[in-house]
């Protein structure tokens, strides 16, 4: 079964009570929940992490680099300012897809700028957990 890993950044471990007016009133377990239930719909396995760190971010996206996965990874706040965390994403050589619960595009100029989308074979936004399940779906079709 082929295995995709879900990364997610700093506060997203607040979901649920973080500004559920933007984000949803879904927590992170809730959304990890619902990604591998559509994973095993899809035939894929499922490792969903978060963290605060930057440091743990990169270290996970080396260990996908060398294992050869596919990544979603909604990088929170660092998508749009860590070089750190771009670098480590030019490493990939499976298919990286770049997800957020809201639309940062519709928000404050500072969320505009993406180091991230570059990489990315395609960014899904706005669509709160069912961009991370629009996603599964798009590593499913790729992989046909
Ligand atoms: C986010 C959007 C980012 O601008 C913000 O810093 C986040 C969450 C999203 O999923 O909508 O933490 O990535």
């Amino acid at each position: 079964m082929k295995k995709v890993l879900i990364l997610n950044g700093p506060n997203l471990d607040k979901l649920g009570t973080r500004e559920p007016e933007i984000y949803g009133s879904l927590t992170i377990s809730e959304i990890s929940d619902q990604c591998k239930k559509r994973g095993q719909a899809l035939g894929l396995e499922i490792d969903f992490r978060q963290s605060n760190s930057e440091t743990d971010l990169i270290e996970w996206l080396h260990e996908a680099a060398s294992g050869k996965l596919p990544v979603i990874m909604n990088p929170a706040a660092f998508t749009h300012y860590s070089v750190a965390i771009r670098d480590a994403a030019a490493l990939l050589v499976e298919p990286l897809i770049e997800v957020h619960i809201s639309n940062p595009l519709a928000r404050e100029e500072f969320r505009h700028t993406s180091l991230i989308s570059g990489l990315a074979k395609g960014t899904i936004s706005g669509f709160g957990v069912n961009s991370y399940l629009m996603a599964l779906d798009a590593i499913a079709i790729e992989m046909q």
